[in-house]
This record gives C-alpha cells, structure tokens and sequence, in this order.
C-alpha cells in the first residue's frame, strides 16, 4: 500500500513538470489540408451507388491513395453541397491547410499543428472556444481507421448527420453495434462484450485543443469506442500561441500514459486524423484530414518522431 501510495506521488508529481522543450525549428513539417466533409459517413462511404471509391475501398484502396491532394477542391464542393450539406454555414471557407510535426523526449510524444483558419464567419455553435484542434489515433487495433482514418468513426446516425433525427449520438466504432446498416447502427452490444474490446485496446484516442485567442487553451482527451469518452482528467496537455492569425498548437503527452491510453513505441505504426472546428462551429461542422502515418524513431511515416 505504501509503495502504491509512493509510486502514485511520483506519476503525479512528474506530471506537473514542464516537459523538455522542443526545438521545433528542427523538426521537418508535414502540409496537409484539412477539408470540409459535410454529412459523408461512414456507410454513405461504403455504398457504391452513392459514392463511387466504394467497392474499390473494400477491395482494398485507402481513402488517401484516391484522394490525396484533392482535399481542396472536396471541400470546396461539400461546404456548399446542397445533398450533402442541409444546413451550410454561409461563407465558410472549404478547407484549411496546417502544417503538422512531431518529436519526443525521454518520457513525452510532442505533438505541434499549425494553422490559420482563415475568415471564418461565425456559426454561433459553440459560445465559449472560437477554434478547437483535435487529433484522433489508433495504433492498429481498430482496422477501419488504419483505412479510413476518422471515417471509422463517422457514423451516418451521429448528432446532425443524415439519419440522426434529433438523437445527439457520438462517434462510435461499428464493432460496438449489434448491426449496422446504411442509417448507422443504434443498439450497443452489452456491456461486458464493450468492456471486453476496450480492455483489448479496441478503441481510438483523441486529444483535443480548446482555443481563444488571448486565453491559456484548454486540454482534453478521451477515448472512442461505443461512444466518445471524455477522460475525466486528461493526460495531454500542451502549448498554444496565436500571432498574425495563426494558431502553433502543440500536445504534450507521456509516451505511456498507462491504462485506457494507447502507448507511443518504436516498430509500431500510428494512423493520425486531425480535425479543425473553427468560427465558433461544433458537432459534425468540422473539417478533418484523411488519414496519416505516425511512426516514433524508426520507419516512414507521415510523420516520425524523433528524440528531440
Ligand atoms: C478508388 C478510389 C476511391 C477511394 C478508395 C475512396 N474514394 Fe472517395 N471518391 C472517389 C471518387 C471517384 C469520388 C467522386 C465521385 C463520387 O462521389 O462518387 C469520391 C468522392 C468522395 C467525397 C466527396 C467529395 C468529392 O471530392 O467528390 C468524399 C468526402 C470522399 N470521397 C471520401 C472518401 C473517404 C473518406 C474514403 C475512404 C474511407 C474514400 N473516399 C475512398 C474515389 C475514391
């Protein structure tokens, strides 16, 4: 009990701790551009008549390797497209670029995304953050985000998406569900079957940056399998500036945050998927990356994070 206690004291105490600085200067940068997906789920994905990667994705063929480098003319298409889009914002931009590096230290995976969100009018949705940043994770454990990144997660039942009504459902991975079909899937599997996925690190992660310009910005993180899980205390914290309009995020998480975390290791390939709410927006009016490689020290990816 005493070493529980002992131990405990020291995590804690080591949390409090500034982590090393980055030089980030010295960190290569990778472009991407996040864009606007209006209400493309999940199975509106998978459904050939309706989108014509379908069978092609099934068979095989990730989301980038169709559409990588066309992030911003999708998204100019869908933030005005009147099937896809029932409620625009009048004058948002279709896309957002951001340049995105990552390095660790001994104890740390460090995270920075940059990004300016451009003339954003203001969608009235979320009263407190004008910008929120967010990166969501898997380390393959959950197959369809190593595919399609946050698509995995985008379900066509979800609050505000085609066939959610008035239900204000989350984001969830299919495996949760006791069937799926085209509207999504609305009963969960039993409890002890959840506890069972989760315990096998069959969930996603995600970290998130609330931001206001002139204010600290607010960390949280959670998990994503039946539904998005806030942590009631976050393990991530980080870092943010605003200067000229752009916003320098950076996420500063332990590289093993321990249970109900996923661990950050050398020889393992993290699939990364971020997202942007920007002019006070919220729920699904997003915008959102497809899917990047995350790597610590050794091997290609979008991204490798090296001792810094
Ligand atoms: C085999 C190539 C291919 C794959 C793989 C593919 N798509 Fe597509 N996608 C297309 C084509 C072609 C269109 C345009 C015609 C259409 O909508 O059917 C399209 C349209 C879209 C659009 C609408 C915007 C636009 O530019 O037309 C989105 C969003 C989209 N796909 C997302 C995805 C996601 C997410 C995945 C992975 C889960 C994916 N696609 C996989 C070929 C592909």
């Amino acid at each position: 009990m005493l070493r529980a206690t002992a131990i405990l004291l020291a995590a804690m105490a080591s949390a409090s701790w500034p982590a090393a600085a980055v030089d980030w200067t010295k960190v290569p940068g990778k472009n991407i551009t996040l864009f606007y997906p209006a209400q493309m789920s999940w199975e509106l994905i998978l459904t050939q008549g309706e989108h014509s990667g379908a069978d092609k994705f099934r068979g095989g063929k990730n989301c980038r390797e169709c559409h990588e480098g066309e992030e911003e003319a999708s998204g100019k298409l869908l933030v005005a497209d009147k099937k896809l889009e029932h409620a625009p914002i009048a004058g948002k931009p279709g896309s957002i670029k951001a340049t995105v590096k990552a390095a660790h230290d001994a104890d740390n995976l460090h995270m920075r995304i940059e990004f300016n969100p451009g003339s954003q009018p203001d969608a009235g949705m979320d009263k407190d953050f004008a910008t929120k940043v967010a990166v969501m994770f898997d380390d393959g454990k959950v197959a369809e985000a190593t595919r399609g990144g946050c698509w995995g997660a985008c379900h066509d039942d979800s609050a505000r998406m085609a066939s959610a009504g008035t239900a204000e459902t989350t984001k969830y991975l299919t495996r949760s569900r006791v069937k799926m079909a085209r509207t999504g899937g609305p009963d969960i599997k039993p409890a002890d079957e959840i506890q069972k996925m989760h315990d096998g690190g069959q969930f996603l992660e995600y970290w998130q940056a609330k931001l206001n310009p002139g204010a600290a910005p607010v960390f949280v993180d959670g998990t994503v399998l039946e539904k998005r899980q806030e942590n009631a205390s976050a393990a991530v914290n980080g870092t943010a500036t605003f200067e000229n309009g752009v916003w320098a995020v950076e996420f500063v998480r332990k590289l093993n945050a321990g249970v109900g975390h996923k661990t950050f290791a050398p020889g393992q390939t993290y699939t990364l998927g971020f997202s942007l709410h920007a002019g006070h927006a919220a729920k699904r009016y997003h915008y959102v990356s497809l899917e990047k490689t995350l790597v610590i020290d050794q091997g290609s990816g979008d991204l490798i994070a090296r001792a810094n």
